[in-house]
């Protein structure tokens, strides 16, 4: 009986912690103490939200939404394109309106994280954390393969003169373990060395970049938003030349049929074109370095996910004017790989062809720059908590910026570059990125049930409606994905459940132990206060 009893006692204290949740005002409060540098204006919030949403998703995915993939294993939403561009659009503002709610409401580094602390306690807020680090830092390793990809073809269009292996540089040294072996498989000309047996590739240009853009983070976020400034300003300004110099050869029977794979094109085009949002919510993970984050923040989210839908639904109205997508004729590989640069030379603009080239280059190296920031910005707000080192909250002395930890996540994604797939990775980061937004919809609901009266600069309108509307339809495209057999549908959960075993092993102990450091520390002060006495 007093074992039961033992037991029973301990499985509540067990859930209790695990369930213990952070107040906003003493997050507010450690973040003020602490706290980043506070450096960024509206501008650079609309600028960092460009920067990390226009990048692989317009300049490439768009191709395969469009037309489908080679093999057929991905359905093509053919002109229809702009149908599922703007139901990934809906998808994601719903959600931005939560994101906002929060991000005036909490104001520090952390975003999604922070809120689940907040409303669903520690358990929660963990695999949160966990399952962020599947969009930022996974997403970050997509894009720097994506950039590596762009940088080769980029080159080679230099052949004659540049040597021949910088304008061809050797598979091994420009492609991951897998992807070269696929490339030789298909090419028995192409060389791979091997150690034992086991073939040596690295991705030095993806490593090279990585490197790059790590160094400019430690540096300081002010110049790191001055830089993503100048590459937004440079992708905007070729895709506005692609829409304008393109709308003069869209052929309107290109258009028909508009709906050449039904719903089910749609949808898979929506789930793949998802990827081109992401970013918007990397604004809320940089809150604690704004000015004025109640009245910047819901503009920067909400201002730049507006720009880029209209960016994109007029990318895709010209795209599928100029490329037959309707499945009449066959979409060259080319198209699928870079859609715009193709396009363009199809009708001998090759000088713009070259420029896009060059834009799409810009825009993936804004987007790294902020999905790396914002995964050091969530591993801080976790180190903080004392999920992990408190090693991690160091700043740098004379840049002001989380050093120790931009290096530590710079370091990782390289040897996530050396063992990672790009396709593979993109796809988990969709799945990673739907989940923290089912669950900001869900924490926003939460919060106004149990904190109706705390103070909300920006509430989102006709809630419950919109938060429910944004569950399901992140959960609708996430579930629909999921019924399709793939190897991201199988590794999202493996990676939930490595979450959750670290958690228990690890994050669950450390907190423990300082909590148990807290409370001595506290007895010590009170023992000292009456020997005083
Ligand atoms: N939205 C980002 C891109 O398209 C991740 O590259």
């Amino acid at each position: 009986m007093a074992e039961k009893f033992k037991r029973a006692t301990l499985s509540r204290n067990f859930l209790k912690t695990i369930t213990r949740k952070k107040s906003p005002d003493e997050m507010v409060a450690e973040a003020g103490a602490e706290g980043l540098e506070k450096t960024l204006g509206v501008w650079d919030l609309i600028i960092l939200g460009v920067g990390a949403i226009i990048g692989s998703g317009i300049f490439a995915v768009v191709g395969i939404c469009a037309a489908g993939s080679a093999d057929g294993s991905i359905l093509g939403a053919g002109p229809a394109l702009v149908i599922s561009m703007i139901i990934a659009a809906v998808a994601c503002i719903f959600s931005a309106l939560c994101y906002s709610e929060f991000a005036t409401m909490i104001p520090v580094a952390g975003g999604a994280y922070t809120y689940t602390f907040a409303t669903l306690g520690e358990f929660a807020a963990w695999m949160v954390g966990w399952v962020l680090m599947l969009e930022y830092a996974i997403g970050f390793i997509a894009v720097a393969c994506a950039w590596s990809n762009h940088f080769v073809q980029f080159m080679s269009g230099f052949e004659r003169i540049l040597p021949a292996w910088l304008a061809h540089p050797p598979v091994w040294l420009v492609n991951d373990a897998f992807s070269a072996s696929k490339i030789a498989a298909a090419n028995p000309d192409v060389f791979i060395p091997k150690f034992f047996g086991v073939p040596i590739c690295i991705n030095l240009p993806a490593m090279l970049i990585i490197l790059l853009i790590t160094a400019i983070l430690v540096k300081g976020t002010k110049d790191s938003a001055k830089m993503a400034g100048i590459m937004v300003f440079v992708k905007l300004a070729v895709i506005a030349l692609f829409v304008f110099a393109g709308i003069f050869f869209v052929r309107p029977e290109n258009w028909t049929p508009f709906v050449p794979n039904g719903a089910a094109g749609i949808f898979s085009g929506a789930f793949l074109i998802f990827f081109a949002y992401i970013g918007f919510d990397a604004i809320a993970t940089a809150a604690e370095e704004c000015k004025n984050p109640q009245k910047d923040l819901p503009i920067g989210i909400i201002g730049s996910l507006m720009i880029t839908t209209l960016v994109y639904v007029a990318v895709a109205l010209v795209l599928t004017g100029m490329q037959n997508t309707s499945g009449n004729i066959p979409v060259p590989t080319d198209f699928l790989k870079a859609p715009m640069a193709y396009c363009m030379s199809l009708h001998k603009l090759n000088w713009a062809a070259g420029l896009i080239s060059v834009g799409s280059l810009a825009g993936l190296t804004s987007v790294l720059l902020v999905l790396e920031m914002a995964a050091t910005r969530i591993l801080y707000a976790m180190s903080r908590d004392h999920f992990i080192s408190q090693r991690f909250q160091k700043l740098h002395p004379k840049f002001k910026t989380p050093a120790l930890l931009t290096w530590t996540v710079g370091g990782l994604a390289i040897v996530g570059i050396l063992t990672l797939n790009l396709d593979v990775a993109a796809e988990l980061c969709n799945y990673g990125t739907f989940t923290s937004f089912i669950i900001v919809c869900v924490a926003v609901l939460i919060l106004r049930k149990t904190d109706p009266d705390r103070p909300r600069p920006f509430k989102v309108p006709f809630s419950p409606l919109f938060p429910a509307l944004g569950i399901v339809c992140c959960g609708g495209l996430m579930v629909y994905k999921s019924m399709q057999p793939s190897g991201s549908a199988l590794l999202f959960p493996v990676w939930l459940g490595v979450g959750a075993v670290i958690y228990l092993l690890y994050g669950y102990v450390k907190n423990r132990i300082n909590e148990n450091k807290l409370h001595n520390e506290k007895v010590e002060l009170k023992k000292q206060e009456l020997m005083n006495k």
